[in-house]
């Protein structure tokens, strides 16, 4: 797992203090979503009736009984004892309660029944769908002690079918008796989500795809909206890792991972594939020996595991060849600090450097349209990078079938700089291997002691700098990286909250209720320039299905283009926006006069607080083609339009001229049509154009 390193203070005070001013210039400029709601209970537990409230045994044994001993409010507990087994224990039927695709939280307060002393108590739930069960962890191992009461709170959301559904709290070692009070079960009512903001993927079409790693609960409702609306990949959070697929040898769980790829393929969204080798999430089964005992460096031992490693590449590899584009076929396999460089995973140990081998070999054969890449953490720390480098440029001489270096990317609001993700993909540059970042988040701390419930306004700044600096570079090598994708979809969910410790984190575009943050707007602001018009008809085939596939409004609040606040309500539109931007008009067929009629239809397809995007078709209604054309119109409220696609456009005062791209000069007789897209800035008002003119002539509306 990676080890976050913090390095605070690389940059002078006098820069932090003026990126901070920036961005608290873009913070004070936000569209806020308004008060956060508060959170609805659905069910309490606090035993102050002399009843177990609907709390039961799990086993058959131990006792779980209403307690007078201790209480955390009121007078009475809920206490299991006589316990035989680690996971006898107290549980709660919650099937009728939850709502799926709703993410609850479960509090409960705990303590070691008296003389029991130090405990490790965890809550988790048990769902079961036509006999089989699933359990997950909803609050991590915690220390409880018979001194006082410690809370476990945690989240979960209830995303697959269930026809048995509880939650329970159990110890993760003995059969220490416990006590349990005031159990509170709730949910923060879902915001909508923001539909009237640009969509990453269209903003970032032009550079690379947006992803995000999810599980089901993401596919869901509200959530499922917001990973529809900006996101054209998705990766499996967990869905598609070994202990997942093959939890025993041979019988393949897929439940979630098609899921998981249903949805990308209803949403025309692409697949990363996470992971087939990796030395966590791997169950005990798999580096056992033929006896059951586990491996020890054999021979026979290294081919039975690389037998294993085969047939289950065989099998996931396979089941998603046509929907997997790129597979993280091995995962954090160095170590910086062993001379070879090499973890010593059981994976190495066994086989030495044969699994990867194995794996990308394999890996090709069953998935041959997936890019394969070796992925890790902290490749922007020189010492582990380079020794990346070099096993790669060694498997790639050897014949290796990789195709590309996945860069992690988990960083904090300080860490890593630009400067240090600039060098980690220019060192790999000269291998000629495709780049992706895989697994990116900022975390809002810097060290493992601090902890908020809500995050800092300069802590979301800072973030929103770090991400700002983190896409300035990807948007430098977009021509190398070929994939950007964040760990995770929202705040409300985040692997964070529990590492490297249990507390809250914040480390996402969209905040705990979906919402856009300051580091989204950040973002937004670091993409690159339209094209104006397709660059080639294989790279448009490729690339977002959205004819309006653009670029970000440079009207949006981003830091580094808004250099001096102003109070007025027109602050808001950026001076990037000024007639003078890169507009030059340069038809490459020359305008002939349009012998006929036209129409044109005008529509505002998106809009939000400073811009807006307009697409527009123009419809020859005249007898002969126009060959070549010019589009004008007047714009009566001040809009300033700073970049088209399809087109090139030039704008003088209220007055617009767009004429054709080099391909669509062409506008054929009797209905023949062209289209355009472009991004504007508007404040107060903004009114459809009235009059519009192709090569002189007025056309009509609609
Ligand atoms: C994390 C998941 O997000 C968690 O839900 C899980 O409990 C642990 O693994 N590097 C990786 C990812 O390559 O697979 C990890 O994902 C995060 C660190």
């Amino acid at each position: 797992m990676p080890t976050l390193s913090s390095r605070a203070g690389r940059a002078t005070l006098a820069l932090l203090m003026l990126t901070l001013s920036a961005l608290a210039i873009v913070v004070a400029s936000l569209p806020t979503p308004g008060r956060a709601a508060d959170p609805i209970t659905v069910l309490t537990s606090d035993f102050e009736d002399g009843t177990s409230q609907g709390w039961a045994r799990r086993g058959t044994v131990e006792a779980v009984e209403n307690s007078t001993a201790v209480a955390h409010a009121g007078s009475r507990s809920l206490l299991t004892s006589g316990r035989t087994a680690s996971w006898n224990g107290p549980s709660r039927d919650l099937l009728a309660t939850v709502t799926r695709g709703t993410r609850y939280t479960y509090s409960v307060w705990a303590r070691a029944a008296a003389g029991a002393g130090s405990v490790q108590l965890r809550m988790s739930v048990e769902r079961r769908w036509q006999g089989t069960a699933n359990y997950e962890q909803v609050v991590n191992s915690t220390t409880v002690t018979d001194g006082g009461w410690t809370q476990l709170t945690g989240g979960y959301t209830l995303a697959n079918d269930a026809d048995f559904f509880a939650v329970y709290v159990e110890t993760v070692s003995g059969t220490a008796s416990f006590h349990l009070d005031d159990f509170n079960l709730s949910y923060l009512p879902a915001s909508p989500i923001q539909t009237d903001i640009p969509s990453l993927k269209t903003v970032f079409a032009n550079d690379f795809p947006i992803g995000a790693a999810v599980g089901r609960p993401q596919l869901l409702a509200e959530r499922g909206q917001l990973l529809a609306k900006h996101f054209n990949s998705v990766t499996a959070g967990n869905a598609m890792k070994w202990d997942a697929t093959e939890p025993t040898e041979g019988a393949f769980t897929y439940t979630d991972a098609d899921a998981i790829v249903a949805f990308a393929r209803g949403n025309g969204m692409k697949v990363r594939g996470h992971t087939f080798v990796w030395h966590n999430q791997t169950p005990a089964w798999v580096f056992n020996d033929a006896s059951g005992q586990p491996m020890t460096a054999t021979a026979a031992n290294k081919t039975l595991l690389l037998a294993r490693l085969e047939a289950h590449i065989r099998a996931v590899g396979g089941r998603y060849a046509n929907d997997v584009s790129a597979w993280d076929v091995v995962n954090e396999v160095i170590d910086e600090n062993q001379s070879d460089g090499l973890r010593r995973s059981t994976w190495y140990t066994i086989t030495g450097l044969d699994y990867i081998r194995t794996a990308f070999r394999v890996a090709r054969q069953v998935a041959p349209n997936a890019k394969l890449f070796i992925n890790d953490y902290n490749t922007n720390v020189a010492a582990k990078r380079d020794k990346l480098y070099n096993l790669v440029a060694q498997l790639k001489a050897e014949g290796v079938p990789i195709d590309g270096v996945g860069h992690q990317q988990h960083g904090n609001i300080s860490w890593p700089t630009g400067a240090e993700t600039d060098s980690m993909i220019a060192t790999f540059l000269p291998l000629g291997v495709e780049q992706q970042i895989t697994e990116m988040d900022t975390s809002i701390y810097t060290s493992s002691s601090e902890s908020f419930t809500t995050p800092p306004a300069d802590r979301l700044a800072s973030q929103a700098a770090r991400y700002k600096a983190w896409f300035d570079v990807y948007r430098k090598y977009k021509a190398n990286i070929t994939s950007v994708t964040f760990w995770g979809l929202a705040d409300d969910e985040t692997w964070l909250d529990s590492y490297p410790v249990s507390r809250k984190d914040f480390p996402l575009l969209f905040d705990v209720q979906l919402q856009a943050k300051p580091a989204y707007w950040a973002v937004i602001g670091a993409a690159s320039p339209t094209a104006t018009g397709p660059a080639s008809p294989s790279t448009s085939a490729s690339s977002s299905p959205s004819p309006s596939a653009s670029r970000s409004p440079s009207a949006s609040p981003s830091a580094s283009t808004s250099p001096s606040p102003s109070p007025s309500p027109s602050a808001s539109r950026s001076p990037s926006a000024s007639p003078s931007a890169s507009a030059s008009p340069s038809p490459s067929v020359s305008t002939s006069p349009s012998t006929g009629g036209c129409r044109v239809k005008y529509t505002v397809t998106n809009q939000w607080n400073t811009g807006f995007q307009g697409d527009v078709v123009v419809t020859n209604t005249g007898s002969a083609a126009v060959n070549g054309w010019a589009l004008r119109w007047t714009f009566a409220n001040g809009q300033v339009i700073n970049q088209s696609w399809s087109s090139t456009y030039a704008q003088s005062g209220a007055n617009v001229t767009i004429t054709n791209a080099a391909w669509n000069g062409v506008i054929g007789a009797n209905g023949g049509t062209a289209s355009f897209g472009f991004l504007s800035s508007w404040s107060g008002t903004n009114a459809t154009p009235t009059t519009f003119t192709l090569n002189g002539a007025t056309c009509v509306l609609g």
